[in-house]
């Protein structure tokens, strides 16, 4: 922005230079050359973007995220070091430039341009350019198939569009918003922050459970389980399975007083039950 100054600089001293005899018309060329160079300076050094809260989007207005729900969406989508973070619709990126703070690799998609400059402009200045990215785009193409977290604060009507590609991510992959819910796909987790934040203050966390409808072979009989998202209803041996449920690909159930727990392996299982013994099941 200062090197845009000089030429308009130059010219003022230039013509104060040749001005020398007659002071009156010496000082109203001063005078317009002053005007003149403001409207030049002007002219090449814009004013940085600034956003404006509810200012249009592609798809859904920008509001931020209150830095408060921020740190606490990382909490619950419980965010480390060697995790990968897309945050859809990334605006100003604070959520992607606070991830990267704490060490993630993370990814904004934003398709408005102003945005996306900004964004980068504060990732250099927080100095984690090199672990906060931004492309340029629009959030329903993003591959989001190396991603261990994803953020959202978008619109119901729009996380119910992208559901069905969130369910088709690896087991486990922990998806958290901000505020908005996904219809009957309820959330694992709900948390409001009650400091600092005056209004869009609750995260919800889903994580993108296993597939395991169908008939599972067991030596103590066949594990029948039928699934909705994350819940699970069925049978064991012919037992009627209660508070059967799936967290990724961590699963449980209780079959009478004993209690399963396992790990989901595509077509195997395998855990312990609350007396102490080994369990594990197969789908042919
Ligand atoms: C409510 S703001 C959330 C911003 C940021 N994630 C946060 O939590 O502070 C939604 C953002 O999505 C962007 N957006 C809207 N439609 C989009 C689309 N189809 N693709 C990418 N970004 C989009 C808007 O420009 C806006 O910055």
């Amino acid at each position: 922005m200062e090197r845009a100054k000089q030429p308009a600089r130059r010219m003022m001293l230039s013509v104060e230079t040749v001005m020398t005899t007659r002071s009156g018309v010496r000082l109203m060329l001063t005078v317009w050359v002053l005007a003149l160079a403001t409207t030049v300076g002007a002219q090449t050094a814009p004013k940085p973007y600034e956003p404006t809260v509810g200012q249009a989007g592609k798809d859904v207005v920008w509001v931020p995220t209150p830095q408060a729900l921020v740190e606490k969406m990382l909490d619950l989508g419980q965010l480390t070091p060697n995790d990968y973070l897309i945050d859809l619709g990334s605006g100003d990126g604070r959520t992607v430039i606070t991830a990267a703070r704490r060490g993630s690799r993370a990814l904004g998609v934003e398709f408005n341009p102003d945005m996306v400059a900004l964004a980068r402009r504060s990732a250099t200045e927080a100095k984690v350019g090199d672990r906060a990215q931004f492309v340029e785009g629009d959030l329903f193409e993003a591959d989001l198939s190396k991603a261990q977290v994803i953020t959202m604060f978008l619109l119901p009507s729009i996380n119910m569009k992208l559901r069905p590609k969130l369910l088709g991510l690896k087991p486990g992959t922990r998806i958290v918003t901000n505020s908005f819910t996904m219809e009957d796909w309820m959330a694992d987790e709900t948390v409001n922050v009650t400091e600092n934040c005056s209004s869009w203050c609750q995260a919800l966390l889903w994580v993108v459970p296993a597939k395991v409808e169908g008939t599972w072979q067991t030596p103590q009989g066949p594990l029948v389980l039928q699934q909705t998202f994350q819940m699970l209803n069925g049978t064991f041996g012919g037992t009627s399975l209660v508070d059967a449920k799936l967290r990724g690909e961590q699963i449980m159930f209780t079959v009478g007083t004993v209690k399963y727990t396992g790990t989901v392996s595509g077509t195997s299982m395998k855990g312990t039950t609350s007396t102490g013994a080994t369990w594990t099941a197969t789908k042919p």
